[in-house]
């Protein structure tokens, strides 16, 4: 790998989407451009419908693209195959996402360990990974609850535990205090902005919250399908 490709995370160069629905064709992303370099926090905004889940969907390998070209930590998202985008997701990126998803018959440590196990770490190093960044959460003494046994915050830490425990390079958040009340909100920021610091992965914000959102170095807003700087 050389220098650019390291300091660059996410390319995207003229990238377009459509939807069709019944005989109409939607084109939801027109001509985007997007860079993001390691160590970015970096926001997308705008309205509902604008297409920021769609465009993070892209970038996480999770949804197709009709033209342009995306690079994600180097890696080229136009001509995977289904195995490829598994393995991609796997060893690259994590998301974040509002309803933190967590499986209800697994406590927040098998939730936390799960990426690993799939990633076939040893279960006993994916124990201590778990142990280690949910006492990083502040969940160290709630290893063994179950979600339903937590409130939204903490359920909210265990998605951020479980989003960084495979210590991956690009975190992809979509609207990641979006259940929550403002003081939760503002807990989960910090331990957000506190965890990047200290592992510097990149982390793109989707997010219509103006506080969330000036946590980001670089703000951003989708418009008429294009990503604008925001001022
Ligand atoms: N599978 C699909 N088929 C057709 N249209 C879709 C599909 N998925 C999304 N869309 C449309 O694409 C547009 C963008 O959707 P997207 O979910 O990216 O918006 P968003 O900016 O994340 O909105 P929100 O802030 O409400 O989450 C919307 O108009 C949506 O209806
Ligand atoms: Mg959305």
């Amino acid at each position: 790998m050389t220098n650019t490709e390291l300091l660059t995370t996410v390319s995207v160069r003229n990238l377009h989407k459509y939807y069709q629905v019944v005989d109409k064709k939607y084109n939801i992303i027109s001509g985007l451009n997007f860079e993001v370099k390691q160590g970015d926090i970096v926001s997308v905004e705008g309205a509902s419908g604008v297409g920021k889940s769609t465009l993070l969907n892209i970038l996480g390998a999770m949804d197709s693209f009709d033209e342009g070209s995306v690079e994600v930590c180097g890696v080229s998202l136009g001509n995977l195959n289904e195995r490829q985008r598994e393995v991609f997701r796997a060893e690259r990126i994590s998301f974040i996402f509002q309803q933190h998803l967590l499986l209800p018959d697994f406590t927040a440590i098998e939730n936390v360990m799960m990426p690993l196990l799939i990633s076939k770490m040893n279960p006993a190093l994916a124990r201590e990974s778990a142990k280690e960044i949910l006492g990083l959460v502040g969940l160290g003494e709630r290893l063994e609850s179950f979600p339903s046994q937590l409130s939204g915050g903490e359920s909210a830490r265990v998605g951020v535990a479980r989003a960084l425990v495979g210590k991956k390079q690009l975190i992809l958040a979509d609207e990641p205090t979006g259940n929550l009340d403002r003081e939760n909100s503002r807990h989960l920021m910090d331990l957000i902005k506190d965890l990047q610091s200290e592992f510097k992965f990149s982390l793109i914000l989707v997010t219509h919250d103006m506080e969330l959102a000036s946590m980001a170095h670089k703000r951003n807003r989708i418009e008429s399908g294009k990503l604008t700087p925001v001022n």
